[in-house]
């Protein structure tokens, strides 16, 4: 596995690949690999000749207030963990080559990025959006593939590439879960073991609204919230950020289900580790 933090010698190794009838497939991550990232790897192998993995910690995404800093980071054993999933390269720049004194470009989609996540997080998606195409640009992928537990990001980066015309297929892969339901993600290497048990409360009550949903047929979105926030508020170190029921191509909230919602969450723990969640009312 090659692990190359040069943008230019990136360019060049994908560019000989490329020419020698290859299809390209990118991992865009953050680093700190779970069974969620792996399972990406995996269907990127599945699909394209060479998985490429940028790993890149991008600053641009974090709000003045947000944890940057702390961050998960565990740069050997993510290399380790590619590696041993047949990965062929990670891409890995530097900050100030990502990002050098003089830039000044950001990249924005509009309505999608303003919903859920953008009314707490207004910058974070036009850094998601801004450093994405960067790293489109530098590894040139025929396929790109994110996971549906980020589904606003995911949504708003197939918005990107069809706006923008990247000759990209991009690729939802589904949302892999712990044995009791939680979300895998990199910050829930910062909950403490109570924190950890409280943390399943949002899977269960995003599974509350679409038992309810899909097996009752209530199609009340009012009523429905109602039930699953009451259920968050038992628990005594989650707060809710938002619950909202929303179509999954406009992410626009409905007052009534559809078979195109979903039922999005956002909760904090201990008012500080932010994890989030979706489900399908469908299916
Ligand atoms: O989902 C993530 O890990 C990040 O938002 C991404 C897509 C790698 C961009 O930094």
């Amino acid at each position: 596995m090659i692990v190359e933090p040069s943008i230019a010698k990136t360019r060049s190794l994908i560019d000989r690949w490329r020419t020698s009838g290859e299809t390209i497939g990118l991992v865009p991550t953050m680093g700190y690999f779970h069974a969620g990232h792996l399972a990406l790897m995996n269907q990127c192998r599945q699909t394209a000749d060479r998985t490429v993995v940028s790993l890149f910690v991008n600053p641009t995404q974090f709000g003045a207030d947000e944890d940057l800093d702390l961050y998960p980071r565990d740069f050997e054993g993510d290399c380790d963990k590619a590696r041993a999933a047949g990965v062929d390269m990670v891409f890995c720049p530097e900050a100030g080559a990502m990002y050098g004194a003089a830039h000044r470009t950001i990249v924005t989609v509009s309505e999608l990025t303003e919903g859920l996540c953008g009314v707490d997080r207004p910058d974070h998606f036009t850094g998601v959006t801004t450093v994405v195409t960067k790293l489109f640009n530098i590894t040139g992928p025929d396929y790109a593939f994110f996971g549906e537990k980020d589904f606003q990001q995911l949504t708003v980066i197939m918005r990107l590439v069809n706006d923008l015309n990247f000759n990209i297929k991009v690729v939802g892969v589904g949302i892999v879960r712990e044995r009791d339901g939680l979300a895998m993600s990199s910050r829930n290497a910062y909950l403490s073991a109570s924190e950890r048990e409280e943390a399943v409360v949002l899977y269960r009550a995003l599974k509350t609204i679409r038992d309810e949903a899909v097996c009752k047929r209530y199609r009340d979105s009012s009523a429905l919230l109602t039930s699953g926030r009451a259920l968050i508020e038992r628990s005594p170190a989650c707060t809710v950020d938002y619950l909202s029921i929303a179509d999954e191509r406009t992410l626009q909230p409905q007052h009534t289900v559809t078979d195109r919602c979903r039922v999005f969450g956002a909760i904090k723990v201990s008012g500080r580790i932010r994890l989030i969640d979706n489900l399908a009312l469908y299916g």
